[in-house]
């Protein structure tokens, strides 16, 4: 039910195009995931989605065991079925959001206890209730229950960390009994190198069907990140999908594609385009601006979205200013799309040799008119 095939490999860089076969569907990748919390990417119906080009969707153990409850999400017939979106959905794992969401955690071997980030209500979330909640969910991918060590952290921290991870990670192989679910292991280790090196050994003895690595994106310099991908793509299996968790800064897709990641999801898109912040082929710009009072040209030339192709820039800021849902809408789905496309074009490029020029040539773009 589960398969990775690589398609292309990139001759000058670590780039890789794949092909990720899931219960729901084939995912071409690399592939950027559009976020959806709380079973709903925000403003967007799946019919949207499904039009702007998104191929899978995340969403997370967290929330909706807090709200409504996985027993219900079940008796809904699952996450497809309960938002009636048919594509892959693959469901992160509690790990990260209890981290940094709830309030008075206390970690131990066995699990955290957590509060409620909404009502302050009490909760013990283990490794086994984790992949007990994504089963019912019933994700295509679900993820293992680890610990993100916030940045900065000392090497001791982040070492006990990635021992916890371990363990929980085996924890979760244990428990995890679906067979039309595969289950990713996370690499964690912070900025150290020997720390990464060792948890990614640790978890791929394991031998998971795929690899995410995670803490990263939390503060620490783009460069940083960049030195751990490159230390991390060597030694992640070549035959197995690697995914980046949380990050999505346009820029970084570009350097983490060249880096060998497959799959990426944030919420960056969704969250700014709620304020008016857009992703252009020319850099970030906030739609709120009094230069587009009159600008009646789209919000990017270069971009075929719906959204592009049929409002104005003076449109949608004035949307934006009046707090019109629409402007939020389609300020959303443009950003959804802007990620969406340009990994697609990143593996359309992987596949006909153009990747090292086509990564140049976005990054020279992007740069020079980030305003
Ligand atoms: N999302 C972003 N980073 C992480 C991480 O380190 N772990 C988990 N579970 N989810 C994440
Ligand atoms: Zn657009």
């Amino acid at each position: 039910m589960f398969d990775y095939r690589l398609v292309a490999v990139c001759p000058h860089t670590g780039a890789r195009a794949g092909e990720l076969v899931t219960p729901h569907g084939v995912i071409e990748t690399p592939v950027f995931m559009p976020v959806g919390t709380q079973a709903t990417v925000k403003a967007m119906t799946p019919e949207e989605l499904v039009e702007l080009g998104a191929q899978i969707i995340l969403s997370n153990t967290y929330h909706l065991y807090l709200r409504p409850g996985a027993d219900l999400v079940a008796e809904a017939g699952g996450l497809h079925r309960f938002m009636r979106w048919q594509g892959p959905i693959l469901t992160d794992s509690g790990g990260f959001q209890v981290f940094s969401l709830s309030a008075l955690r206390q970690i131990s071997d066995e699990g955290v206890t957590f509060r409620s980030h909404r009502d302050g209500s009490s909760h013990f979330m283990t490794p086994e209730l984790s992949v007990a909640v994504q089963e019912k969910l019933g994700g295509d991918i679900a993820m293992c229950f680890d610990e993100c060590v916030p940045w900065p952290t000392t090497a001791e921290e982040a070492d006990r960390a990635v021992s916890r991870t371990t363990a929980w990670a085996r924890r979760c192989l244990e428990a995890h009994g679906r067979e039309d679910q595969a289950l990713f292991a996370i690499v964690q280790g912070s900025v150290f190198e020997p720390l990464r090196l060792r948890s990614a050994s640790e978890l791929i003895e394991l031998d998971f069907p795929g690899y995410a690595i995670g803490g990263l994106s939390v503060g620490e310099s783009h460069d940083a990140m960049y030195r751990i991908l490159d230390v991390l793509n060597p030694v992640l299996p070549r035959h197995k999908p690697r995914y980046l968790m949380g990050v999505g800064f346009p820029t970084n897709l570009v350097e983490g594609i060249a880096r060998g990641v497959d799959m990426f999801d944030c919420v960056l898109p969704s969250r700014n385009g709620r304020n008016g912040t857009l992703f252009t082929s020319s850099g970030r710009m906030n739609i709120k601006g009094s230069r587009f009072e009159r600008d009646f040209g789209p919000l990017d030339e270069a971009c075929d979205c719906y959204v592009c192709r049929n409002y104005s820039r003076a449109y949608v800021r004035h949307l934006h200013r009046s707090g019109e849902i629409l402007g939020a809408r389609l300020c959303t789905w443009h950003n959804l799309h802007f990620l969406v496309h340009l990994v697609r074009k990143a593996r359309k490029a992987i596949i006909d040799g153009s990747f090292p020029d086509f990564r140049r040539r976005f990054l020279e773009h992007f740069m020079e008119g980030a305003y």
